[in-house]
Formats: C-alpha cells, sequence, structure tokens
C-alpha cells in the first residue's frame, strides 16, 4: 500500500476504460463488468481509475453501483474533467454530474483529463479549489501534462498540492523516466500510469527474464513500473485481475530493476 492523499491506496489500481463501452454506453456486459471490479476490490485493488469521457459515464455508473457492498473509506476513486469542460461552470456542473453516476458523495481524485490551452488553467484550478472546499472532491490532479504545463498549474492552484499526473507509462512507452518522472518526484506529485499493458500488447523482450523471475510478463510488467509509478491496468477477465493481484505483493530488488530497465531499452 502507499500513500496518495490522505488514503492508503494499492500499488496497482484498476482502469476501466473500455467498461461499458468506449466513448458510449454499452450496457450489454454490465454484470460481469461490475462482477469484475467487485473482485478487484475484495483481492485488495482498492483505487479505481475512471472519467466522464468513459463509456459516456457508464464506467462511472458501473463503479458506483460495484462499491455498493464495501466501506466507501476503504475506495479511491478518481475521476476526470474532459478538456471541453474547463471552463470554471462546466467543472462544478461535470464533477457534480460524476458523483451523481458513481453515486457517491465525494471523489478523492479529480483530474484535468488533458491540458487545454484555450482554456486558463486558473479558471479551472479555481472551480476544483471550490469544489475541494465544498469537500465533493477531496484532491486535485492533472492528467497528461507535460514539465510545462505541470508548473503552470502548480503556479495556479490557491490551496493545496497538485497530487498526481496521470500519463501514459508502460515498458514501450517509458521515455517519462527520463524527464517528466524526476520532475515529479522532486516535486512529490505522484504518476500514475495509464495503460501500462500497452493495451494488452505483450511486450517480448522480458520474456526471457520474466521467466527466470518466475513470473509471468504481466507480473514482470507490472511489478517495474510500479517501482516508479502506480499501473492502472484495466481489466475485465478475472484471469487477468489475478494476474494483477498476484503483482501487488511482488517487490523487485535493485539488480532485477535495473536488469528489466536494460532489457527495455535495448
Ligand atoms: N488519463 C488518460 O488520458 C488515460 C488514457 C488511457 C487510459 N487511461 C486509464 O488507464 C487504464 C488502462 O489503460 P488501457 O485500458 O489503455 O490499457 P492497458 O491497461 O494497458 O491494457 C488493457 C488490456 O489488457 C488486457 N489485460 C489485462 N490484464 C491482462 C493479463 N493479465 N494478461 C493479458 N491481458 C491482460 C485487458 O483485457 P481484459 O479487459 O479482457 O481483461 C485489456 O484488453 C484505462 O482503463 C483508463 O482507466 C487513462
Amino acid at each position: 500500500m502507499i500513500k496518495l492523499g490522505d488514503k492508503e491506496v494499492s500499488n496497482i489500481g484498476l482502469g476501466t476504460y473500455g467498461m461499458g463501452g468506449k466513448t458510449l454506453p454499452d450496457y450489454k456486459n454490465d454484470s460481469g463488468e461490475i462482477e469484475a471490479i467487485k473482485y478487484a476490490i475484495k483481492n485488495n485493488i482498492n483505487l479505481i481509475d475512471t472519467a466522464e469521457y468513459y463509456s459516456g459515464g457508464h464506467s462511472e455508473e458501473l463503479i458506483g453501483k460495484a462499491i455498493k457492498d464495501f466501506n466507501r473509506e476503504d475506495i479511491f476513486i478518481i475521476s476526470k474533467v474532459w478538456p471541453t469542460h474547463l471552463h470554471y461552470d462546466d467543472v462544478i456542473k461535470s464533477a457534480k454530474a460524476s458523483l451523481k453516476r458513481l453515486d457517491t458523495d465525494y471523489i478523492d481524485l479529480y483530474l484535468i483529463h488533458w491540458p487545454n490551452p484555450k482554456i486558463p488553467v486558473k479558471e479551472t484550478l479555481d472551480a476544483m479549489d471550490e469544489l475541494m472546499k465544498n469537500g465533493l472532491i477531496k484532491n486535485i490532479g492533472v492528467s497528461n501534462f507535460d514539465i510545462g504545463t505541470l508548473k503552470e498549474a502548480m503556479d495556479n492552484l490557491k490551496n493545496g498540492e497538485i497530487i498526481a499526473n496521470e500519463v501514459e507509462y508502460n515498458l514501450e512507452n517509458y521515455y517519462i523516466e527520463d524527464d517528466l518522472m524526476p520532475f515529479c518526484e522532486s516535486k512529490h506529485i505522484k504518476i500514475i500510469g495509464y495503460s501500462p499493458l500497452n493495451h494488452g500488447k505483450i511486450n517480448n523482450k522480458i520474456d526471457n527474464i520474466s521467466k527466470s523471475l518466475g513470473m509471468t510478463k504481466i507480473q514482470c510488467e507490472l511489478a517495474y513500473l510500479k517501482k516508479k509509478s502506480i499501473p492502472i491496468p484495466k481489466a475485465s477477465k478475472i484471469a487477468h485481475i489475478n494476474d494483477i493481484v498476484t503483482s501487488l505483493n511482488i517487490d523487485l530488488d535493485v539488480n532485477e530493476y535495473n536488469k528489466i530497465r536494460e532489457i527495455i531499452r535495448k
């Protein structure tokens, strides 16, 4: 477990893009998706990532249903406001609509999904500050921000801190390790790594090392990524979730970590 805001969260979360549809709601697998989210929570994955954009809001509805059997305080929900909704009133409206779909009183971490250069980030952050004051969100963060846009956001936040930046990070796209990651580390901003499994395209470079470590390739990937980020793989299949759950307790030592780092950079 690691600390995020005021809560202890699992060092791997659950992504939900694609559950309940892609950009539009698709209700046909609802019961299976709800069971998958519940299964992940029961097996100690308590951080769940969603967004108003995902399946036109239906991903949030599925999460709202899945968390009903659990203590809300034990779960950490991330949601995001879409870049066309970053004017002050729109942010408030989006957050309230997300809360309604999630059927909960607060979002643990609310992110600006993508920067929008046409809307001053200060306006968006002022609205997020207001949401925080009213207890509707507990923490503020960003997603897909580079060092420049992140610095601008940090300079424009009146109260509190940007606690996380959610960006793509996997064994094919690891370039943040060279610049954004050290910058975030120096500012105590957590990296939440999206598409950690490169959309399910398994990396063959780690074939031998994962075997020699006695892990599946997915476990090896996640063990590597979670050293310096919180990966949020999306999985609907129980067998896939089991792989992820096993990864929660794998801790690579420095030599193993460096070896994998070397292999993926070849
Ligand atoms: N902030 C952003 O802009 C942004 C952008 C993209 C994604 N995200 C977030 O990041 C999450 C994850 O990223 P992603 O959905 O793009 O892709 P991903 O997590 O890299 O890959 C998901 C795919 O991997 C499969 N998978 C999961 N566990 C597996 C296992 N053990 N063995 C084999 N395959 C496995 C899943 O299959 P099944 O589903 O069939 O189990 C799914 O097809 C998203 O769901 C979303 O929450 C955020």
